[in-house]
């Protein structure tokens, strides 16, 4: 029996995320069900498919709906029994003793990737009591409402970005030997969506280290004045977690970041597959 019967699919805010009921993503989804959830993946950029059950390999199964898989960067982060999936955890420590909480502070994934890639799915092992959410902010609606002044001085302009900048407020785990990581890209300031078509802003403070032909006097300030502008309250849409959340999203037309405002005695582990994505243009 498919999957898919009587599912269905309602938008979590105005602009960001759409919630998926119906679907267990053990099942096989049929090739009408498949297409309809890619569109609404692209139109809502998240998406966020309740009361799952999944095994590593069951995960990895389901995101196939959606696209290949893309080789994560970090592979101490490697699942052993599954490696093209890795985890999340909050129970991990820098070589110092301080913990380390992936994913704080706005970012774009692994954009330092000359094909970064286009979407990240997590699955909730174990969230802590409350706390913890996952922020989102539109990069195409912040486009769009960009003042025509900002436009201008960013129109055809290029970022660079690295594995860790050096202007980063957060430091990344050291990456070891098998990592799998360019020493630089560059990529477009605003990108256009491959389905889409819409433009969205396209930096990441965690890995972005300036703008090409511009020196950083004029590059950083500017690259500040986009992140203020992009992550105001109206762009925002904030995912509060439960139990059985796969949740995927668009690294194309977003910024995320995690929250580490929870009782860190509390276990929080998912499960993080990322999908291969286009060169951004
Ligand atoms: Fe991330």
């Amino acid at each position: 029996m498919s999957a898919a019967l009587d599912h269905t699919i309602a938008p979590l805010s105005p602009h960001t995320g759409a919630e998926v009921r119906g679907i267990d993503l053990r099942e096989p989804v049929d090739e009408a069900t498949r297409a309809r959830l890619n569109r609404a993946f692209v139109e809502h950029s998240v998406l966020v498919f309740r009361d799952q059950k999944l095994a590593p390999a069951q995960m990895l199964a389901a995101v196939h709906l959606f696209g290949a898989v893309f080789a994560q960067h970090n592979t101490k982060f490697a699942l052993p029994e599954c490696p093209q999936i890795h985890y999340i955890s909050n129970q991990d420590f820098f070589p110092d003793g301080t913990r380390y909480i992936p994913g704080e502070g706005y970012h774009t994934d692994h954009s330092n990737a000359e094909r970064p890639p286009k979407a990240t799915v997590l699955y909730a092992v174990e969230l802590p009591d409350r706390g913890g959410d996952t922020q989102y902010v539109n990069m195409s609606l912040a486009y769009e409402e960009l003042p025509a002044r900002l436009k201008a001085k960013i129109a055809g302009r290029q970022a660079i970005h690295v594995y860790q900048s050096r202007y980063s407020a957060r430091k990344l785990m050291p990456l070891p030997d098998t990592a799998r990581v360019p020493d630089f890209v560059a990529h477009p300031l605003v990108r256009t969506h491959p389905e889409t078509g819409r433009q969205a802003l396209y930096l990441n403070p965690i890995r972005t280290e300036g703008i090409v032909d511009m020196d950083d006097a004029e590059g950083l300030p500017l690259l500040a004045e986009l992140l203020a502008h992009a992550t105001q309250e109206r762009y925002h849409y904030r995912h509060r977690w439960q139990a059985g959340d796969l949740v995927m999203w668009d690294n194309r037309a977003l910024l995320h970041k995690a929250n580490g405002d929870y009782d860190m005695s509390q276990r929080r582990y998912l499960y993080r597959v990322m999908l291969q994505g286009e060169v951004p243009v």
